[in-house]
């Protein structure tokens, strides 16, 4: 292996084109995403090609050469369908359709073609939990009334209490407030109540209901036909519900999330609807994938996910969880790998997504979980994310990016109250109430907000960007070796050269002193020191890498992660 260079190689950008929906993947690698980089893009903050402050199709589409000099392998997209914009889209009124605010069913096209043609694949998102109250379907079961067979697709129950004015069940929303709301009779008289896992305007779906089953087999084959190479499936862990729907019983429910098997989340049954969807993936050429969202207690029931027969992979959510502590990385690299052998799945690594405070923010304040509202240390918190990244990069397995991540974007923790559109932050004691602040516009270039987010400068974006984003730019890192952007570069490089870096499920982890980590993963070795003190260390090697600038031969920089050949 040699020295990684500040920027990428002609050979590491120059792929081939992918399959097409019409032209198969004939002699394409099987099992691309058992260590594929997969770059997610929340279509709302990435690129705004007709300036109306809104991020779009057209807009990521004209930006797919800055995923493909990065060097990820595929691109995630949050969902740009027809929406209320209830919950920023995964409230979806018609799954076939993109929301004009988005564009067209032709630009999605014309994305995913590109994108092909430059080697990227797409995976779309999947929203089968729930629906936008707006949906068609629900709003013709509110018409029709008590009664009607169009109600067995939701959760229609009638209320407790003398009147019907109590809730069916005391299960809360995961934004805050119950997870029911009353309905108005045609007649105008108060009627039914209706279960929504999350906000008022996603009410859930009913998963026994063979019309739902049908209907999202059928989504499942138009993306497909579209050519979409995968799912992510957002609330994976929800879709069936315990039967009878039972009490919760006195508890704090926002504790026991992701901490519990609940009665609305992880139950068995829907495990079985997994195994169906996976065999209308494998009748299409290409190896299309199914990703779970699925938070679950531990990452063994996680596991369940992704047996044989059912998804392909499942977010690690355990490991977003951890902290930067070397005896807690361990354990969950640990606990994640030997959970995954056992049913043959690629482990999955992610540091942020749009539901969480950015790792550079929490990183750079005291252990307190990923829903941060203050923020830290910004100087610590980016050394240390730029440390975590290149741990998470040399780990066997599939690794997810969030955007804007690759600049060391911090969460925007101080955005006015008035501009927030979160939904959970509008409801009592949401547990999500601050995702606005890593959902802000990415910048790309020059001086003046919205920084090449859209075509003008001094023309809008949705969530206003801080001041000082101006040096994180794309433009402004680009070329600069000391950047967060080069060193993603260069890593993401050095992954693709080195196809070792992902392979296999296990790492050899070496001998260091307390609060430091070092693997070997064939002729590489990956060393981190996640205390606040430099290190001495030596290894025997070619350095590839450091995600410190104040390295010296023999010593591991305090918050650093360095790559040798050896
Ligand atoms: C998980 C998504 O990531 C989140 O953004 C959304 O609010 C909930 N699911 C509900 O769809």
């Amino acid at each position: 292996m040699t020295q990684a260079s500040s920027t990428r190689s002609a050979a590491d950008t120059s792929r081939p084109a992918l399959a097409t929906a019409d032209t198969p993947a004939a002699g394409e690698p099987r099992g691309w995403w058992r260590d594929a980089v997969i770059y997610q893009v929340y279509p709302r903050s990435f690129a705004d090609a007709n300036g109306d402050g809104m991020g779009d199709l057209p807009g990521i589409r004209s930006r797919l050469p800055h995923l493909r000099d990065l060097g990820v392998d595929a691109v995630w997209l949050s969902p740009f369908y027809a929406s209320p914009q209830a919950d920023a889209g995964y409230d979806v009124a018609d799954y076939r359709a993109v929301d004009p605010m988005f564009g067209t069913l032709l630009d999605a096209d014309a994305l995913i073609r590109d994108a092909h043609a430059l080697g990227l694949r797409i995976i779309v998102d999947l929203v089968p939990n729930h629906s936008s109250n707006q949906h068609e379907w629900f709003q013709r079961a509110l018409r029709e009334g008590p009664g009607s067979p169009l109600r067995d697709r939701y959760h229609f129950r009638a209320g407790r209490g003398t009147a019907g004015e109590l809730p069916p069940n005391d299960w809360e929303s995961i934004f805050g407030g119950p997870a029911w709301t009353r309905t108005e009779n045609p007649d105008g008289t108060p009627g039914e109540w209706y279960l929504h896992l999350f906000a008022p305007e996603q009410p859930d779906f009913n998963w026994e209901s063979p019309a739902v089953a049908d209907e999202f087999r059928s989504i499942l084959r138009f993306w497909l036909d579209m050519g979409v190479d995968g799912f992510r499936v957002d609330v994976a862990h929800g879709l069936v519900k315990a039967p009878g729907l039972p009490d919760l019983g006195a508890h704090d429910q926002l504790k026991l999330l992701g901490n519990d098997v609940m009665p609305f989340f992880d139950q068995d049954g829907v495990h079985q609807i997994y195994r169906a969807w996976r065999k209308i993936l494998d009748e299409y050429p290409g190896e299309r994938i199914l990703v779970a969202e699925a938070w679950t207690p531990t990452v063994e029931r996680t596991a369940n996910y992704v047996r044989p027969d059912e998804m392909h992979q499942a977010f690690n959510f355990q490991y977003l969880s951890t902290y930067w502590d070397a005896t807690a990385l361990r354990q969950v690299i640990d606990a994640s790998l030997d959970a995954m052998r056992p049913v043959g799945a690629p482990t999955t690594w992610v540091l942020s997504n749009h539901d969480v405070t950015r790792h550079a923010t929490r990183f750079g304040n005291p252990p307190g979980g990923t829903q941060l509202r203050t923020a830290g240390d910004r100087e610590l918190g980016l050394r240390r994310a730029r440390a975590a990244t290149l741990l998470m990069l040399a780990l066997p397995g599939s690794a997810y990016l969030y955007q804007g991540e690759e600049l060391g974007l911090p969460d925007v923790t101080d955005l006015p109250d008035e501009v927030r559109q979160d939904p959970s932050y509008f409801r009592a004691s949401g547990q999500d109430g601050f995702r606005d602040g890593c959902r802000v516009p990415i910048p790309w270039s020059g001086s003046a907000a919205p920084y090449g987010f859209g075509p003008t400068a001094g023309g809008p974006s949705w969530l206003p960007q801080p001041a000082e984003w101006a040096s994180l730019s794309v433009e402004a890192q680009t070329g600069d070796p000391a950047s967060t952007l080069e060193l993603y570069r260069s890593a993401l490089a050095i992954r693709r050269r080195q196809p070792e870096l992902g392979a296999g499920d296990r790492v050899e982890w070496l001998d260091t002193p307390p609060g430091v980590l070092m693997f070997r993963r064939g002729d590489f070795v990956c060393a981190v020191n996640t205390t606040g003190q430099p290190v001495e260390l030596t290894v025997a090697g070619t350095l590839l890498l450091s995600s410190a600038e104040d390295r010296q031969p023999g010593v591991l920089p305090a918050d650093s992660t360095s790559w040798w050949a050896v």
